[in-house]
């Protein structure tokens, strides 16, 4: 495991940004693993930064983000389709045919999961997967739980999601209560691993995470088992992993 600690969210930023380059400059057929959440906004725009400065391009890129809300269409200001246009693809050249999201909109929730699975079968490994962690150790939205399934599943979220995903709409009855997200296997099966953590709030869970004992009711201590994990952390995050 690789630990990172960075004085500023910008330097954090930009080492995340660089990580994310260097996969999609020489790998042939790139995949990347996206997240959404605050944590990652700052390393998206580093990443568009380098886009710009460097010409290089993402036309050969496929990507496929964790997770999205039940019930959200696309066009919903807080859909996650909606934040990666905004914070990403609308400022790279990304075929938008190669970006995959859940669709949390779909009859058949079910089959969507399917669908998804076979998309992210038909990548392979993911070059590198992105992840933030939440409050209660969760990563994509695979909350704590006595078992954490493999493959994209339905997830009924937690109260404390719920809460922390609260500063996002005009009310927390608005949070959905529902997500799509990819399990556990794909992210673990990532050739490498980008975990960024930022702010106070998260040096509890993050040590607990890293240093705690491997367990499904801290979600991402699994990561511990992974060959290639790269932890970036603000001193704020990472006070604890010192
Ligand atoms: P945050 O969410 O980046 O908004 O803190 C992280 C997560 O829930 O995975």
């Amino acid at each position: 495991m690789n630990i990172e600690i960075f004085q500023t969210e910008e330097q954090l930023d930009r080492r995340a940004a660089e990580i994310i380059a260097e996969v999609v400059k020489t790998e042939d057929h790139p995949t990347l693993g996206l997240a959404t959440g605050g944590t990652p906004v700052g390393t998206y725009k580093a990443l568009i930064e380098l886009h710009q400065q460097q010409k290089f391009t993402f036309k050969h890129v496929r990507t496929a983000n964790l997770d999205e809300y039940v019930g959200l269409p696309k066009d919903h200001e807080q859909s996650y389709y909606y934040y990666m246009n905004e914070h990403l693809f609308k400022h790279i050249d990304l075929p938008l045919d190669q970006a995959h999201i859940p669709d949390g909109t779909a009859s058949d929730l079910d089959a969507e999961c399917r669908r998804y699975d076979d998309i992210l079968a038909s990548f392979g490994r993911i070059d590198v997967q992105i992840l933030g962690i939440g409050h209660n150790g969760h990563i994509g939205f695979n909350e704590p739980a006595d078992a954490l399934q493999a493959g994209t599943h339905c997830v009924q979220l937690t109260d404390d999601t719920i809460q922390a995903n609260a500063r996002f709409f005009s009310s927390i009855d608005e949070v959905p209560k529902q997500a799509i997200t990819v399990g556990v296997g794909p992210i673990l099966k990532s050739k490498k691993i980008l975990l960024l953590a930022k702010g106070e709030s998260k040096a509890d869970i993050l040590h607990q995470a890293l240093k705690g004992p491997i367990t499904t009711q801290c979600p991402a201590s699994l990561l511990q088992t992974h060959p290639n994990l790269y932890v970036l952390a603000d001193e704020a995050a990472g006070r604890k992993l010192k």
